[in-house]
């Protein structure tokens, strides 16, 4: 029987699941990050499913980072989170419903958005709702259509609700929410990976 992704979270923070996640993702959250931050521009960031917080304390170590934090809605990963960051910013909550208390320049989210009930509201939401004005949302996403070896990972991993959306089907997502700019491409293409399929678009 499947179970829900929450549940699987908690129990690979307990693993130490999260460190080979960290390990997996990395190289193409580095594109992501090569992407969105330009380099000159100060920016508040805000990871939607952090994990472990990796990211955040990737982030957290540039100058230019004004502020940045975590969301995820496994608690085991958020303690773990706090446990290894305790200055860090990381709240647990469902990301369907949760708000920041104040708009931010980049959302980025790697590897979450599938796991979601409904990700075309949660993506409308941040277009409305946490984005200020020119902010930029960048998702990477490796369960997709075209990325045909991932299409067994709700059996192998035993996880309900996995959403199998095309490329397509997510750029539509971005554009009915309002952004302009969207672009989207792969990262570590293999022969039989498609790569991650990563996504950004401009408020
Ligand atoms: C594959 S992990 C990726 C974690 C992190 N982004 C990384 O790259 O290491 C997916 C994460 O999304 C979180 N998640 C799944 N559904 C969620 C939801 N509805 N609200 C908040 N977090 C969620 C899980 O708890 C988990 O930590």
């Amino acid at each position: 029987m499947k179970r829900d992704p929450i549940d699987i979270f908690d129990e690979w923070a307990d693993l130490d699941k999260d460190f080979g996640m960290e390990k997996n993702h990395k190289s193409s959250v580095k594109g992501m990050l090569e992407y969105v931050l330009d380099k000159k521009t100060p920016y508040s960031f805000i990871d939607a499913g952090c994990g472990n917080g990796w990211v955040v304390r990737s982030v957290e170590r540039n100058f230019l980072c004004k502020e940045a934090m975590g969301v995820d809605g496994s608690k085991k990963m958020v303690d773990k989170a706090k446990k290894l960051d305790p200055s860090g910013s990381y709240v647990c909550a469902d990301l369907m419903s949760w708000l920041p208390h104040k708009k931010v320049d980049i959302v980025h989210s790697m590897e979450v958005f599938y796991y979601l009930e409904n990700p075309k509201k949660v993506i409308q939401q941040i277009f409305d709702l946490w984005l200020k004005k020119n902010g930029r949302l960048i998702l990477g996403i490796d369960f997709y259509f075209e990325n045909k070896i991932s299409h067994g990972w709700p059996d192998s991993c035993g996880i309900s609700k996995m959403k199998l959306f095309s490329e397509k089907k997510w750029v539509s997502f971005f554009n009915t929410a309002g952004f302009h700019s969207i672009k989207a491409w792969r990262i570590g293409k293999l022969k039989d990976w498609s790569g991650t399929l990563v996504i950004c678009g401009i408020k």
